[in-house]
């Protein structure tokens, strides 16, 4: 069986006051009581404020992005160390955000994906298509060609995948349950060509205009373990009521 996960991508989003008062509203409602793995993934300049608010909380830390490398002269980047240095567990990668506005290719997020792992992190690769692609009938190549690069390479067993459909980010144009359970399952299957029992186990997040009130029947998908949430995930009771739905 496998845990649940939901992890908050709270982008370039915040203010010391807002994530003081949104953290604190988590960990009131997600603290008490087991259920689903909770993450969130605050913009860097907060995540020593967040490593200190989440001191003793069954919330764990996650970073949005890391550069490759381990250190020199890329100004303006982070390194994963740097991140496991404010007990960072998971870092998102290859967000189509990330793809899109900053041009990055299959093998630098499969090199992101690398230097992560090399520090005992857990990447969340994020894989998905455009309208466009999905409407050339290419979904399940991009995915599949996005997917392989990192699944040839990188340790499985430390890995988990978010389908992020392009045309459902920040659109509210959610996928439906069955279009993201059939993409669902076609990544399961790809991890199984390569192990049968690390796709079993390995964690498939759903991320497009997930909210509380499409997460239930999303989570329900037998390949959905649960979500990868942007703007719900600024909202506490919102995103509360999505922890809640997916289960433990
Ligand atoms: P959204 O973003 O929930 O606002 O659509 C999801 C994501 O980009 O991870």
């Amino acid at each position: 069986m496998r845990r649940g996960l939901v992890a908050a991508n709270w982008k370039m989003n915040g203010s010391r006051e807002s994530i003081t008062e949104l953290l604190h509203g988590l960990r009131q409602s997600l603290d008490t009581g087991a259920g689903a793995q909770v993450l969130v993934c605050p913009p860097m300049p907060y995540l020593d404020l967040c490593s200190r608010l989440l001191q003793g909380s069954r919330i764990s830390l996650g970073a949005q992005n890391a550069h490759e490398a381990s250190s020199g002269a890329f100004t303006g980047e982070t390194a994963p160390g740097m991140l496991l240095d404010f007990g960072v567990s998971h870092v998102i990668l290859g967000h189509s955000e990330r793809r899109q506005l900053f041009a990055e290719t299959d093998v630098q997020v499969l090199a992101k994906c690398l230097a992560v792992q090399a520090q005992g992190m857990v990447p969340v690769l994020c894989v998905g298509e455009t309208l466009q692609e999905r409407e050339a009938g290419q979904a399940e190549a991009v995915v599949a060609r996005q997917l392989d690069v990192v699944l040839e390479a990188c340790e499985l067993t430390k890995l988990v995948l978010a389908y992020e459909p392009v045309w459902a980010i920040g659109t509210g144009q959610t996928a439906t349950p069955e279009q993201a359970q059939q993409m669902h399952a076609f990544i399961r299957q790809r991890v199984a060509v390569r192990s049968g029992a690390v796709a079993e186990n390995i964690c498939i997040l759903y991320g497009g205009s997930v909210n509380a009130d499409n997460a239930a029947q999303l989570f329900a998908q037998q390949d959905i373990d649960g979500g990868l949430v942007g703007g719900a995930s600024l909202k506490p009771a919102e995103f509360i009521k999505i922890c809640k739905s997916v289960s433990g």
